[in-house]
């Protein structure tokens, strides 16, 4: 994290927000943008790249291992690449700070090289389990050294006669997805993976995008297979990173929420799997509109224009999950404001993330005056129109945790205060300025 101390941040409630405004470019795609830039041969320019702590930790990791990654200017980033099963290995303990997504991914590319590289992250992603990841990777050949609960800090150790393999996903989860994919890019013949649950599709995509071979097909019960061609010649591409549909949630709840508002978001990425928030909002009775689609790069995009509405509660079935697996705290804000019961089903997973935030999301609202249950795996949150608010939460390094109790303050009665909005920075740079240039009311110093 760059600050040593913590940021304390409050919200207020706030007149309707009004504007446009670009988020930052799309995490998960700004990962992958890195990743397969340094393995392609010749030169990669990318575009809106996320410049957030996240997406720096793995532009570090892949000059470590030899690519050269340069900033141009703000956003603009240039990639020479060093070919498939060209990476070197690193002198220094790769340092991959708050990103499961970049660790997961970065282990899968060294997996399939012969040499050893050791990660470590902060207190949170030390935390976070890795044996979902270094299973498949060592079925492959890797070796994975790491401490009790296979956390991190943690080595890798490739191996130079990588295995294909065809390995069903236990869980649904696009970052083991990816890492055996990536692992497979240095690996002779086919390697597939068979995923229970379609997840977000951003490396097949991108991976097709640099020229790599990928077939997509139906899998078992519902699912896909997705297998890779190994060795493929990447060659180096010009990507524009579509604004990510995982931030612009944030002012989309807010909008939502504080009456008299109308915010237009530019080009958020669209993807069908990574939409489910939005269609749930819809099924809400959210008025967002979708503008002007397109493609960028492979990824389809679309102005969002948001005006404050009515929301009534509804019932999220568990099979959404894997396309909004990162919005449930901000939907769970909306439902706190919205008329009725909301049930969200099937939210096992969201205790792994970067916290637990099945539990925060439920000791917060409850702080907040909103009566929430936890069934199971399941949150029930009773909207009664407008929460009280008038909280302190613990943000405990999880961004998407800080950001949603800050839109909460924005429509609740009284202002709600986060003990540390730092995290804010590692998906969402410039989150508060943003905000503030739509109206909103947050104090505190920028993250
Ligand atoms: C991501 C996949 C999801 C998501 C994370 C980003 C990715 O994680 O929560 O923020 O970029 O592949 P899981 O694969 O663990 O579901």
């Amino acid at each position: 994290m760059s600050e040593n101390a913590p940021l304390p941040l409050t919200s207020h409630v706030a007149k309707g927000l009004q504007g446009s405004a670009r988020v930052p470019g799309d995490k998960s795609v700004s990962h992958r943008a890195l990743m397969l830039g340094a393995l392609a041969v010749g030169e990669t320019t990318v575009e809106g790249l996320l410049e957030g702590e996240d997406v720096l930790a793995t532009a570090n990791a892949m000059r470590a291992m030899g690519a050269t990654v340069e900033r141009l200017e703000s956003g603009i980033w240039r990639l020479w690449g060093r070919g498939v099963g060209g990476l070197s290995e690193p002198e220094t303990v790769l340092d991959m700070g708050n990103a499961g997504t970049g660790m997961r991914l970065v282990m899968g590319l060294v997996a399939s090289h012969p040499f050893t590289a050791f990660f470590t992250g902060d207190a949170s992603l030390c935390k976070r389990p890795m044996r979902r990841v270094a299973e498949p990777l060592e079925r492959m050949g890797a070796r994975i050294l790491a401490r009790s609960g296979v956390r991190p800090p943690l080595a890798v150790v490739g191996t130079d006669a990588p295995l294909p393999i065809v390995y069903e996903l236990p869980v649904a989860s696009a970052q083991v997805k990816s890492a055996i994919l990536l692992a497979g890019l240095n690996t002779p013949g086919t390697t597939s993976v068979i995923e229970p649950e379609p997840t977000r599709d951003h490396s097949e995509r991108m991976l097709k995008h640099f020229g790599a071979r990928v077939d997509v097909g139906p899998g078992p019960k519902g699912g896909r297979v997705v297998t890779l061609h190994g060795f493929p010649e990447l060659t180096g591409r010009q990507l524009v990173v579509p604004a990510d549909p995982s931030s612009a949630a944030f002012p989309t709840v807010a909008a939502l929420i504080v009456p008299d508002s109308e915010v237009t978001l530019p080009e958020v990425g669209t993807n069908p799997l990574r939409f489910g928030l939005y269609e749930t909002l819809k099924e809400m009775g959210a008025d967002i509109l979708l503008r002007n689609p397109r493609e960028l790069s492979g990824e389809p995009v679309a102005d969002l224009v948001i005006r404050s509405s009515r929301l009534k509660g509804v019932v999220v079935p568990p099979e959404r999950a894997p396309s909004m697996i990162d919005e449930y705290p901000i939907l769970a804000v909306a439902a706190a404001f919205a008329e009725g019961t909301t049930r969200m089903m099937g939210l096992r997973e969201l205790k792994v993330k970067e916290s637990d935030r099945l539990a925060a999301m439920a000791e917060g609202l409850t702080k907040a005056g909103v009566a929430v249950e936890v069934e199971g795996d399941d949150l029930i949150v009773h909207g009664k129109g407008r929460p009280k608010g008038g909280a302190l939460i613990e943000t405990n390094l999880d961004h998407r945790i800080a950001m949603s109790f800050l839109v909460l303050g924005l429509g609740s009665e009284l202002p709600m205060r986060i003990d540390d909005g730092r995290a804010i920075a590692t998906s969402f740079t410039g989150f508060v300025e943003l905000m503030q240039g739509l109206g909103a009311r947050i104090e505190g110093s920028c993250p």
